[in-house]
């Protein structure tokens, strides 16, 4: 080969490699759902919860840059488990040029994944509309879930066969209250808290907490070179990106990397719906 031919070679080769990537990280890795299995060893788990199933669901972000049928079609799947227990991590929504789209979200929780012991969700930034500054969306859309059954908890507890629910409103939302949400913390009981962002790990509110925090907000970064960080995070935490963290004082924090997108471009961060199986820990 001479030196012309093998230029154009290589220059084509590599264009089409482009190409493929560039297709790859937007029509297909978006929409190719990984079920990712965690064991959750829980202080205090009452007998009848050992073995049972909890499932958890983050970021739908339904809106205009994404086919939301994706959301859907994942709840259709996930309901193939027929999990026990089905916890909401926040942002239901996006909010584009000011508007929410209140009727694909509610086409999207007629299809909700419910569990067959409780349903329970909590609030994402996002919910807040603009500026994570409305409080009238935050309350349309908490309303929207409850009428589809689940349980939203903003700064409160709810406690199911003995296991104890802590649910966190959002962090730059309008109502972050933790010393309401840890009111209700027992350490002699089995609990588990639901915190949108992760960043709230880091805030001196947890006094005695010692078991899981499961979080969302950050969709893994939706973007990870191999072997690297990914460049963007939403968090002030750069180590907070995704999976499971051992955190102080015997606390440790999942991150769910997101089942919607905020735009439509993943690499190497597949959507995910995390499934806890329950154990004593
Ligand atoms: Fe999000």
């Amino acid at each position: 080969m001479n030196r012309r031919k093998f230029i154009k070679r290589t220059f084509w080769g590599l264009a089409g490699l482009g190409l493929f990537s560039g297709l790859y990280t937007w029509q297909i890795e978006p929409f190719w759902l990984e079920f990712v299995n965690v064991k959750m060893p829980i202080k205090n788990l009452p007998n009848n919860l050992v073995g049972k199933t909890l499932m958890q669901i983050s970021d739908i972000h339904i809106g205009n840059r994404f086919d939301y049928k994706f959301i859907i079609n994942s709840f259709e799947q996930a309901k193939a488990f027929n999990p026990d227990f089905v916890v909401y991590t926040g942002d239901y929504v996006s909010t584009y040029k000011d508007v929410v789209l209140f009727d694909k979200l509610e086409e999207t929780l007629n299809n909700i994944v419910k569990g067959k012991l409780a349903t329970i969700g909590i609030l994402g930034n996002h919910d807040y509309g603009r500026n994570w500054s409305q409080q009238a969306v935050a309350d349309k859309i908490s309303e929207m879930l409850s009428k589809s059954g689940v349980k939203v908890l903003r700064n409160e507890n709810a406690e199911v066969n003995g296991l104890n629910f802590i649910g966190f409103d959002d962090f730059w939302g309008l109502n972050f209250n933790p010393e309401k949400a840890m009111k209700g913390f027992d350490m002699s009981k089995a609990n588990l808290a639901l915190c949108h962002n992760p960043d709230v790990c880091d805030l001196d509110i947890w006094g005695e907490y010692n078991s899981w925090i499961l979080s969302g907000h950050t969709h893994g970064g939706q973007v990870k070179p191999p072997f690297l960080p990914p460049p963007i995070l939403p968090v002030k935490n750069k180590q907070y990106s995704a999976g499971q963290y051992d955190l102080s004082n015997d606390r440790t924090l999942y991150i769910n990397r997101a089942l919607g997108h905020l735009w439509q471009v993943r690499y190497n961060v597949r959507p995910e719906i995390t499934l806890f199986e329950l154990q004593q820990g």
